[in-house]
């Protein structure tokens, strides 16, 4: 595990694509720290995997993987959104950034979003957008992001009544209900 902030600039702590073998470099156990997961097996992991890899450039995870231990300590994707507007645009859509918790604070949660980001330039975005909560927004900033605009969630399953939508950023307008703290964070 590193222990200072200059050994997470070597080899040690590449950012790389998922690999099919990393269910076993404990990756579903570190996803479980950013949300409940539920059981997933093996033959779903790799169905699920094959069908992300079909998606070439447009869907990308990627990892740390710690070369001491051989564990997954970090991760995050991107999905590049395919738009009519701005001259048939792109936009790279950031999700699932967690960094185990013995290794926070060690750039690592840094150097997957600059990853992630580079890889939606790389394929032409003209923007890269991320929802997160309002404890994570000075983390964002530190990766060059802004707060821009509001959320809304639709949750299967979860009765919204009487209002379809519900707002869940800081600021609430007209009959919003505030629910978490999530702000929407644009980059470039
Ligand atoms: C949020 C998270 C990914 C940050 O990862 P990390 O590797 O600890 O962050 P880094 O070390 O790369 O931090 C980069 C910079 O952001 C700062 N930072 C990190 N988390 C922060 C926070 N919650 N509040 C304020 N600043 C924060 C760091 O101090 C560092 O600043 P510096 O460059 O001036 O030294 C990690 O804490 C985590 O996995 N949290 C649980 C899951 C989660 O909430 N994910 C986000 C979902 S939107």
């Amino acid at each position: 595990m590193p222990n200072n902030k200059d050994s997470t600039n070597d080899e040690t702590y590449r950012v790389r694509k998922l690999e099919i073998t990393d269910k076993n470099k404990g990756f579903m156990e570190l996803l479980q720290q950013l949300i409940v997961c539920g059981p997933v097996t093996d033959d779903e992991f790799q169905n699920r995997f094959k069908e992300f890899e079909s998606y070439g450039d447009d869907h990308v995870i990627c990892v740390i993987e710690d070369a001491t231990s051989s564990k997954i300590i970090a991760t995050g994707s991107v999905f590049i959104e395919k738009k009519f507007i701005r001259g048939c645009g792109k936009v790279g859509h950031i999700e699932g950034i967690v960094v185990d918790s013995s290794a926070r604070g060690l750039q690592l949660g840094k150097k997957v979003v600059n990853f992630l980001a580079d890889h939606a330039r790389s394929t032409g975005c003209y923007k890269v957008i991320l929802d997160c909560s309002a404890d994570n927004k000075a983390f964002y900033e530190k990766c060059g992001f802004k707060e821009k605009e509001i959320q809304m969630i639709f949750v299967r399953g979860v009765n919204f009544s009487p209002f379809l939508f519900k707002q869940v950023n800081s600021s609430p307008v007209g009959h919003s209900q505030q629910v978490e703290g999530a702000i929407e964070i644009y980059f470039i």
